[in-house]
């Protein structure tokens, strides 16, 4: 079978479907590729560099007739549609519900539409999910775009010239094209805040140095509760409360890069005209739901305007688009994932399995038939983490409270240690001779000394911990030497074990320092 790729007709469209590597790949699956001339020029990919990787360049006409299954990125044209034949796949993405005409053309002419949209999120799946690996760049680009467009540092710096505060950054919304934003932000030296609806990616905000907005407000109420790892829609009390935080933060912060969105839905609104009034001259915010209305009152669709007050605000819907040769090989890539699994037996042949989760939820016309909206997958969406504990500010009394508690705790444990130590010496000393007194007495006080030293020393510096063990090792095989000439067997035996234990604790502690140290030397 072939499969071909046109160029896209959208006009601020640089992606295309298929690389020269992923075209390699689909080889391997046992197709023969086809490319339109110039395809893929504006993502980097010259024709060139396809009819290297073993593409045939050829006619536009010629894609849409000859190949079995086409690819492309954005949704067909009605006239791109209609030229589809009975039995031709197509794979692009494809918004059903925005498209029902498109979806209706496709069904009438017999032709098997696989939405890239429409793929569950399931873990299987993420590798073809291609709306995420979009979202992760379009998260990116938004702080490159963001910095192009502030006139200062992301990171703080103390100079000759003069200090300059770090920047401050909060993104709302910390899904897929969020997360992504968070990790750019801190990588640059800001200082990130961000917010989501659904509690349980506080700790992964955290995880990545940025700092979890949290709101005051009954975490039972809070209806941000996931539904298969999307967020549900807000009750009117938490979009209040969430709003009077964010016009404390407003004169604050210096970026707002809003990601906040519920699939099928249009874009809440949460940066209002008010806020963006307070905000610094200069400050940017880069709105990425702007496609479906955007989460900034002011913004406009496609467009980077400035407020009266010198907010500027970025509405633009093509962030992939302007990373388009990164954004081409994450693409083609997804495309390739999904060519996989619709060739079971990698022999060139497509295999439209309708059972099959993945490939029945993006399916969403089949022979003749619209099968829009797909069942829910029989396997569950990713499971949603459990809400994380927002952490309690303790009052200063409560905290001086559980310090002397812990004291006292502390204190008690030890005395009682101390006072079993010593009944139990005064015991032994009942019985014993007056030599081996002296020595035991040196030998549990040694104990007891070490065992409170070492005890308490956290795990982190336990290799340090490991130097200074080596040097004890080091005085036990130097007395146990001194001892090893005595004539009484039992002396000897005892030293040669001493001896023993100590080297190997020596040698490990060689050998366990130098693989720690080999973790932080460059290859
Ligand atoms: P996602 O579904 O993974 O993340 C959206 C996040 O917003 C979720 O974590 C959700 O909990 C959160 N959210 C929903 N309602 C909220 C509210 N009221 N307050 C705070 N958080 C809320 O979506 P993904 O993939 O990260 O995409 C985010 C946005 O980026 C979407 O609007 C998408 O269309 C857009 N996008 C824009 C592009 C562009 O070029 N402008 C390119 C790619 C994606």
């Amino acid at each position: 079978m072939k499969i071909g790729v046109p160029k896209e007709v959208a006009s601020d469209e640089a992606r295309v479907a298929m690389t020269p590597a992923s075209a390699k790949d689909l080889q391997k699956l046992g197709y023969d590729c086809l490319i339109q001339k110039d395809a893929g020029k504006a993502a980097g990919f010259d024709d060139e560099d396809y009819k290297a990787a073993g593409v045939n360049v050829v006619s536009g006409a010629a894609i849409w007739k000859d190949a079995d299954v086409v690819a492309k990125v954005q949704p067909p044209t009605e006239a791109e549609t209609a030229k589809l034949a009975e039995g031709q796949t197509l794979i692009s993405f494809f918004y059903p519900v925005a498209n029902e005409k498109l979806m209706e053309i496709a069904k009438s002419q017999k032709a098997n539409v696989i939405a890239m949209d429409m793929v569950p999120r399931i873990s299987r799946a993420q590798k073809m999910d291609a709306l995420s690996s979009m979202a992760n760049i379009a998260g990116y680009r938004a702080v490159i775009e963001a910095g192009n467009n502030f006139g200062r540092f992301f990171t703080g710096q103390v100079t000759a010239a003069g200090k300059v505060p770090p920047a401050k950054v909060l993104i709302v919304g910390a899904g897929v094209a969020g997360l992504a934003a968070i990790g750019t932000a801190t990588s640059l030296g800001a200082i990130t805040l961000a917010f989501d609806v659904r509690p349980e990616v506080a700790e992964q905000i955290e995880s990545m140095g940025a700092e979890f907005v949290y709101l005051d407000f009954d975490e039972a109420a809070q209806d941000g509760a996931a539904t298969g790892g999307y967020a549900a829609p807000s009750s009117p009390e938490f979009r209040e409360k969430q709003l009077e935080k964010f016009r404390e933060l407003a004169p604050d912060v210096d970026i707002v890069i809003t990601t906040a969105l519920i699939p099928n839905r249009d874009a809440p609104v949460l940066w209002t005209k008010d806020m963006v009034e307070m905000m610094k001259p200069g400050s940017v915010i880069i709105d990425l739901a702007a496609e479906r209305g955007g989460n900034c009152e002011l913004t406009e669709k496609d467009k980077k305007i400035v407020s009266d007050n010198g907010v500027t605000i970025v509405g633009y819907t093509d962030f992939p688009s302007r990373m388009a040769t990164q954004s081409s090989l994450l693409y083609s890539t997804n495309i390739r994932h999904m060519m996989n699994d619709l060739t079971p037996d990698k022999d060139g042949q497509v295999n439209h399995n309708m059972e099959d989760d993945v490939i029945r939820g993006a399916t969403v016309t089949h022979a003749g038939e619209i099968t829009f909206p797909p069942p829910p997958p029989k396997i569950a969406a990713i499971a949603a983490q459990p809400a994380k504990e927002k952490p309690k500010e303790l009052t200063p009394e409560e905290k001086r409270a559980a310090e002397t508690a812990a004291f006292k705790a502390a204190t008690k444990s030890q005395v009682t240690l101390l006072a079993a130590g010593g009944a139990l010496m005064v015991l032994i000393g009942a019985y014993a001779p007056a030599s081996f007194m002296q020595h035991f007495i040196v030998f549990a006080l040694a104990c007891f000394v070490g065992f409170q030293v070492i005890w308490n020393v956290s795990h982190a510096l336990h290799t340090p911990l490991m130097a200074v063990t080596n040097a004890i090792s080091g005085i036990v095989v130097v007395g146990a030497l001194l001892q090893i000439g005595s004539g009484n067997l039992l002396v000897v035996f005892l030293s040669f074990i001493g001896v023993l234990i100590a080297s190997i604790n020596i040698v490990g502690g060689f050998l366990v320092t130098r693989r720690m140290l080999a973790m932080f030397q460059k290859s």
